[in-house]
């Protein structure tokens, strides 16, 4: 059966002036309930506008938003935050500084209508904090916390009032890599142990693949695909949902009987068409597909290596300058400088050309 909605999002549009694109342009989706979704996008495409308009801070230009049932925008109606069942956490933990973790946690239970008894409220905090491990904390200062432990807390008081829907804007950029990838799961696991539904910002391309039920990619204002991790990674509606998420090459290629004639040689691949069928266009290629084969008449040369681990990411560079990325294993080593042919080891999507006279 399928799971009732959270939120449902119809046509929502902002243009803060008449001068400007709309920053939120035409947007819909919705989001099952208990269900995280990444929203995805390079900076300035519209997703903490997106965000502030679902928790109320935003009066959008157009559009419909259903909230848990209920309809918190819509035509002549626009709820204030306060009348909204969503919690939010920002990049910059928020927390109140003169305000004690218990007291900043107690926050949202003492402003919602329903009161709280000083037992009930103490428990709550209890709860939460030993739910997001850091139990003990109560009568700490925010400032007697690592960044990692107050955007922990941020959670925990977020999550207090029991909002069915959590708004994350960018929590973890103010983190380094070890905390953040070890608090993105905290984070999915805390939200999925509460059954709470979230709007997850962030322009990580990883963080949205690692914990996402859902992703939504934007760009310029526009929603422009919305689907499983794995849906997006494989299936990329655009050429720029394809670059922005699985960084893969594009390559100009035209049809030659069975073959695609291209710079790195005639391939023999299948290829899918991502938008129409067609003889011309660039092939997507990407970075693991790519087989880098040693030869002195190579058609590529060899720009730069980086080591990352577990593998290599070459840079190679073709006669006409066009750059590609390939990973390889570490047992497949090629020094810079080198020339090298490339194969490809799947089938590819062809795109549209680029029109790169504009
Ligand atoms: N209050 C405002 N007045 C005018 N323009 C605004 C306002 N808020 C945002 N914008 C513009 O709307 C666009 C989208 O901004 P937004 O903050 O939503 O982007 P973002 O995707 O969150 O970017 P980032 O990843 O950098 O946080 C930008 O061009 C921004 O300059
Ligand atoms: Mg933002």
């Amino acid at each position: 059966m399928k799971k009732p909605a959270i939120i449902a999002i119809e046509k929502i549009t902002k243009t803060f002036s008449s001068n400007q694109p709309p920053a939120v342009n035409n947007v819909s989706f919705t989001i099952d309930r208990g269900d995280l979704l990444g929203l995805l996008g390079p900076s300035g495409c519209g997703k903490t506008t997106l965000l502030r308009i679902i928790a109320g801070f935003e009066r959008p230009s157009k559009g419909t938003i259903e909230l848990a049932g209920k309809v918190v925008t819509g035509y002549n109606l626009w709820l204030p935050p306060e009348q909204r069942q969503t919690g939010m956490v920002f990049q910059d933990y928020a927390l109140f500084p003169h305000l004690t973790v218990g007291e900043n946690i107690a926050f949202g239970l003492k402003t919602k209508k329903r009161r709280f008894s000083k037992k009930q409220i103490k428990e709550r905090i209890c709860e939460l904090l030993s739910l997001i491990g850091l139990s003990g904390v109560e009568g700490r200062y925010p400032h007697e916390l690592s960044g990692g432990q107050q955007q922990r807390i941020a959670l925990a008081r977020a999550l207090a009032p029991q909002p069915p829907l959590i708004l994350l804007d960018e929590p973890l950029s103010n983190l380094d890599v070890q905390v953040r990838q070890r608090l993105r799961h905290e984070i999915r696991r805390i939200l999925k142990a509460t059954e709470t539904s979230a709007i997850f910002v962030t322009h990580d391309r990883e963080e949205a693949l690692a914990i996402s039920d859902k992703i939504g990619v934007m760009n310029f204002g526009n929603l422009e695909q919305i689907g499983t991790p794995e849906e997006i990674y494989t299936q990329p509606a655009s050429r720029f949902v394809a670059e922005f998420v699985t960084q893969a090459n594009f390559l100009p290629a035209v049809r030659q009987g069975s073959l695609w004639d291209t710079e790195i040689g005639k391939l023999d691949i299948n290829t899918v068409a991502a938008v129409n069928s067609c003889d011309t266009g660039e092939l997507m290629l990407p970075q693991e597909d790519i087989i880098l084969q040693p030869d002195e008449m190579g058609k590529v040369v060899i720009l730069d290596r980086q080591f990352l681990g577990r593998e290599y990411r070459y840079c190679v560079e073709t006669a006409s300058g066009i750059r590609l990325h390939a990973r390889t294993a570490i047992n497949n080593q090629f020094p810079v400088g080198e020339r090298v042919n490339l194969s490809v080891s799947k089938s590819c999507k062809i795109f549209p050309s680029l029109d790169r006279s504009a």
